[in-house]
């Protein structure tokens, strides 16, 4: 009898259950070997914009379509069991209206089966969470450093002056109130997002703040050595696997040139003729 094991899915709920608990544990993911290879260790899973520099060679995350987050969505959707899937909406595609936001929120949701959206900003986007928020689309909200605002702030740590330190508790007062569902605080001072973690009664994801978060979210390229343009501070490596790449290219390399690879273990080799039955 083979007895097969059910995984019993993360939901937002479980997520939001989590607050002041054991520390959340998200990564990002873009395609489906990923989501495969961390499903069993995290308990959330984003989509990240950030694939826009990371897998497209952008230079900000502005660039990034509703189409290519559904493309990646639906990969890691492929790839994870167990994860909660948060796909990120781009750029341009939820800060005009509630309801455009709406119309594009619900087709990622419907197009990738996810299990929620991310958005940037605070109070200026908080009628929108709610908006959303009450029509089941749940939203995981991103304040702090917000790459998409980078010519507006540039990508620099927030919260160092007493106006910005108010804002950030603003923005996530504002979208908690509003109904998110947990907060990411990016790159944002260690004393505000301990202020904002004790303040708020949704769990806080930091990258770059602090240990004081309900959890932590990294990057996976940058926490295993994969993508080396810029290490923020923030970032720890876990593994070389950029290295282990190159060096296996460059041994490729030389050996299809000494014509040493493919060896006779790698080659298809022909059927022996069938034996004839008389003699
Ligand atoms: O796009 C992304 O990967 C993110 C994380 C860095 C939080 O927003």
């Amino acid at each position: 009898m083979s007895v097969e094991q059910t995984v019993k899915p993360i939901t937002v709920s479980d997520i939001r259950a989590r607050k002041n608990g054991e520390p959340l544990v998200c990564l990002t993911a873009y395609t489906s070997l990923t989501a495969v290879l961390l499903d069993d260790h995290v308990d959330l899973l984003l989509v990240g914009d950030s694939l826009g520099m990371v897998l497209y060679g952008l230079d900000s995350t502005l660039g990034v379509t509703l189409d290519m987050m559904i493309a990646h969505g639906q990969a890691v959707m492929r790839g994870s069991k167990k994860a909660c899937v948060v796909v990120d909406m781009p750029f341009g595609t939820y800060q005009e209206s509630p309801e455009a936001a709406f119309r594009n929120a619900a087709r990622v949701m419907v197009e990738t089966g996810c299990d929620a959206v991310k958005l940037e900003g605070g109070v200026e986007m908080a009628e929108t969470v709610k908006f959303l928020s009450q029509r089941g689309v749940p939203v995981l909200g991103h304040i702090g450093l917000m790459p998409q605002s980078v010519n507006q702030y540039g990508f620099r740590a927030q919260g160092k002056t007493e106006t910005e330190a108010k804002r950030i508790m603003n923005d996530a007062k504002a979208i908690a109130d509003a109904g998110a569902f947990a907060i990411v605080i990016e790159g944002t001072v260690e004393a505000v997002a301990r202020k904002v973690t004790k303040t708020v009664a949704v769990p806080t994801i930091g990258i770059g703040a602090s240990p004081a978060c309900d959890g932590q979210v990294l990057v996976t390229e940058d926490l295993v050595g994969l993508f080396k343009e810029f290490t923020p501070k923030f970032v720890k490596r876990y593994s070389e696997l950029g290295d282990g790449i190159a060096s296996a290219a460059k041994q490729y390399a030389k050996d299809v040139r000494a014509r040493k690879f493919p060896g006779p273990e790698h080659c298809f080799g022909m059927k022996p003729p069938p034996k004839s039955k008389r003699k």
